[in-house]
C-alpha cells in the first residue's frame, strides 16, 4: 500500500496535475529545441574535424565552402538556445501559477473544520514557498527530457568517428554517476523535515505582524525574537545539511568532466601515431564530450531537485486529498414560515460538546436574541445556521430544509452574516460595502449607510467612501469597521440576517441607531442576533439564554427577568 502511494505521488510529480495536453506538447517541443541545438553543435564538430583534416591534406581553401553553413548554424544555435531557455522559464512559471490558483481554490472549498487543522504558516508555505521549489524542478524538465536523446545522439556520432576513442572517453562516466545518486539520497528526507521548519517561520512572522500591538504593549520583543531566532536556526541548519550533501557530490562532477578531457589528447595522439585516426578527432571529441557530460549533469541536477521537490509536492498532494465541501442538495424554501429550527442539537469541534440538546425556532420576520456568557456556544449556533459545520447531531433546519442536506451555496445566498470581527478587504470602503451584493441602487447605499450610522465616519475621511482601507481595515477603529460591516449586511438584502456581537465596540449613539435600524429591518427580514448587550436583546421578540452549552431559558425580556442569571446580567449593565 505504502509503495503504491509512493508510485502514485511520483507519477503526479512527473506530470504535475495542472498541466494541460497543450502544455505537455509545449514541454516536449522545448525538449526538441534542446536536441536541435545539439544537432547544430554536432554539425559544427563535423565541420571543424573535416576542415582540420582537409588542411592537413594541403587543400587549405576548402574551409571557405563551410562559411555560409557555419553562419546559418550559428543563427540556428543562438535562436535555439534562447528559445529553449525562454520556454523552460515560461512553462514552469505558468504551471506553478495554475497550480497555486487551483490549490487556493481547493482550500476555499474545504470544510471549515478541515482547514482549521492547519496553521496559516503551514498553508502559506505549501501554497507559495514550496511551489518555488516545484518551479525550479519544472524548469529543468525539458532539459532532462532532452538529455538522454542528446547523449545517445552524441555517442552515435562519436562511435562513427572512432569507437575506440569513444569507449575510452565514456569508461569513467558510470562510477561518479552512481556515486552521485547514493550521496544525494538523504536530501529527500532532510527537505521534508525543513518544510515544517519553514512553516514554523511563516507562522511566527504572521503572529508577530498581527500581534504587534500586544508585543509592544507587553514588551514581548525578547520572547518573539528568541522564538523566531530558534526557528530560523532550525531552517538554516537543515538547509546547511542539504547543501553539505550537494557539496559532497560536487567533486564527482569534476571527475566526470576532467577525466575524458585528459584522456582525449593522449589517446588521439596514440591513434594518430598508429594511423587509426586523424588529428581532427582531437577538437571534435573535445567538443562532443561536452554534449555527454552536460546532459549527465543536467540529469543529476534534476534528480537532486526531484528529491528536494518530492516533499513539497507530497504536502500539496495531502491538501488535494482533503475532501471539498459537498455541492448540490435541496434548495431552501425561502417563503417558508419556519426560518430556523433547531431540535435537540449536539455539536463538538473535536471531542467535547460545545452545544448540548439545543432546541429553538425562529419564525419569519422575527427578531431573536441569543445571550449568554462567553464560551457558552452562541457563535457555534450561528455557524451551524450558516452550514459551516455539518457534523452535528439532531436536526438543524434553515428555511425548512435540513442544513446537512441543503444546497449550501444557495442557503448562504439567503443569509447575511456579520461576525464578531468585521472582515474587510484592502479596497475602498465603497467596494467593501458592495463585494457581497449582487444588485443595488444608489439610494440603497445611502440608506444602508444611514441605518448603520456610517455617514458620520465617511464624512470625516478625506476621500469619503473612496478611502482605501489598509489590511483588515486597520486604518479604522473597531467601531468604524463594525459600522461598515453592518451597512454591508443591510445592502445584501438577504431574508435572514445574523448578527454576532454587531454592536460591540460601538458608542451608545451608534447602538441606538443600529437598534432603530433593526426595528426597520425586522419588517422584511428575520434576524438572529447574538449579543452581550441586554438592553439591545430586550427589544427582541424572543430571547434565548445559553449557559454551559445548553439553552437554559427562552422567552420575552419580562419572562427572562425572572431568571436569576439573566437578571444579574441585566443589573450589571444598568
Ligand atoms: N474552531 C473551534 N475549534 C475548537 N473549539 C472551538 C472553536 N470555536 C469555538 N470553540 C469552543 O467552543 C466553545 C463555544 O464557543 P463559541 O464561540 O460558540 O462561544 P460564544 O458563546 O460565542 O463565546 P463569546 O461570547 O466569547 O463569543 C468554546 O469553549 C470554544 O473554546
Ligand atoms: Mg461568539
Amino acid at each position: 500500500m505504502k509503495k503504491e502511494k509512493k508510485i502514485h505521488r511520483r507519477k503526479r510529480l512527473m506530470f504535475p496535475p495542472a498541466v494541460s495536453a497543450r502544455e505537455v506538447a509545449g514541454l516536449f517541443l522545448t525538449a526538441m529545441i534542446f536536441v536541435l541545438v545539439t544537432v547544430v553543435e554536432i554539425a559544427i564538430t563535423y565541420i571543424i574535424k573535416t576542415t582540420i583534416d582537409v588542411n592537413n591534406s594541403k587543400n587549405i581553401y576548402k574551409f571557405l565552402d563551410f562559411i555560409p553553413v557555419v553562419i546559418g548554424l550559428a543563427i540556428v544555435y543562438g535562436l535555439g538556445k534562447f528559445l529553449a531557455a525562454k520556454r523552460s522559464v515560461h512553462f514552469s512559471a505558468k504551471i506553478v501559477k495554475n497550480e497555486k490558483v487551483r490549490l487556493s481554490e481547493h482550500i476555499q472549498k474545504l470544510p471549515l473544520n478541515t482547514v482549521k487543522k492547519y496553521n496559516a504558516g503551514e498553508l502559506y508555505t505549501t501554497i507559495h514557498e514550496n511551489m518555488l521549489s516545484v518551479e525550479e524542478y519544472i524548469k529543468l524538465l525539458p532539459g532532462a527530457i532532452a538529455s538522454p536523446v542528446i547523449i545517445l545522439m552524441t555517442m552515435a556520432v562519436m562511435f562513427w568517428y572512432s569507437w575506440k576513442l569513444t569507449l575510452v572517453c565514456i569508461i569513467s562516466i558510470p562510477v561518479p554517476t552512481l556515486l552521485f545518486g547514493i550521496i544525494n539520497k538523504p536530501i529527500e528526507k532532510k527537505a521534508a523535515d525543513n518544510q515544517d521548519n519553514i512553516g514554523g517561520v511563516n507562522y511566527l512572522l504572521k503572529c508577530t505582524i498581527e500581534g504587534l500591538d500586544i508585543i509592544k504593549t507587553y514588551h514581548l520583543f525578547d520572547m518573539f525574537s528568541s522564538k523566531f531566532h530558534k526557528q530560523l536556526i532550525k531552517v538554516k541548519d537543515k538547509s546547511l545539511e542539504i547543501e553539505k550533501i550537494k557539496t559532497k557530490a560536487s567533486p564527482l562532477n569534476f571527475f566526470l568532466r576532467i577525466f575524458p578531457q585528459c584522456v582525449i589528447p593522449l589517446y588521439c595522439a596514440y591513434l594518430a601515431m598508429r594511423g587509426e585516426g586523424t588529428i581532427g578527432l582531437l577538437p571534435a571529441f573535445s567538443l562532443l564530450i561536452v554534449n555527454i557530460f552536460v546532459p549527465i549533469e543536467t540529469l543529476l541536477r534534476f534528480s537532486t531537485k526531484y528529491r528536494e521537490t518530492l516533499s513539497p509536492m507530497q504536502k500539496v498532494e495531502e491538501l488535494y486529498s482533503l475532501e471539498e465541501e459537498r455541492t448540490g442538495g435541496i434548495l431552501p424554501l425561502i417563503d417558508s414560515d419556519s426560518v430556523v429550527d433547531f431540535s435537540n442539537v449536539y455539536f463538538a469541534y473535536s471531542d467535547v460538546n460545545v452545544l448540548e440538546g439545543i432546541t429553538f425556532s425562529v419564525k419569519k420576520n422575527q427578531l431573536i436574541a441569543i445571550v449568554g456568557e462567553s464560551g457558552s456556544g452562541k457563535s457555534s449556533i450561528i455557524k451551524l445556521i450558516s452550514g459551516l459545520y455539518e457534523d452535528y447531531k439532531g436536526s438543524v433546519k434553515v428555511f425548512n430544509r435540513e442544513v446537512c442536506e441543503s444546497d449550501l451555496s444557495e442557503l448562504r445566498k439567503q443569509i447575511a452574516v456579520m461576525t464578531q470581527t468585521a472582515f474587510l478587504l484592502p479596497e475602498s470602503i465603497e467596494k467593501n460595502l458592495l463585494y457581497s451584493v449582487e444588485s443595488y441602487e444608489e439610494e440603497e447605499i445611502a440608506k444602508a449607510m444611514t441605518m448603520a450610522n456610517l455617514n458620520e465616519v465617511i464624512n470625516k475621511l478625506p476621500d469619503g467612501s473612496k478611502t482605501i482601507l489598509t489590511e483588515r481595515g486597520m486604518n479604522l477603529s473597531k467601531g468604524q469597521r463594525q459600522r461598515i460591516a453592518m451597512a454591508r449586511v443591510i445592502l445584501r438584502k438577504a431574508p435572514l440576517i445574523i448578527l454576532d456581537e454587531a454592536t460591540s465596540g460601538l458608542d451608545p449613539l451608534s447602538v441606538e441607531t443600529i437598534l432603530n435600524s433593526l426595528n426597520v429591518l425586522k419588517q422584511n427580514h428575520t434576524i438572529v442576533m447574538v449579543t452581550h448587550d441586554i438592553q439591545l436583546a430586550s427589544n427582541a421578540d424572543e430571547i434565548i439564554l445559553v449557559h454551559n452549552h445548553r439553552i437554559v431559558q427562552g422567552g420575552s425580556h419580562e419572562e427572562l427577568m425572572k431568571n436569576s442569571m439573566y437578571q444579574s446580567m441585566y443589573m450589571i449593565q444598568n
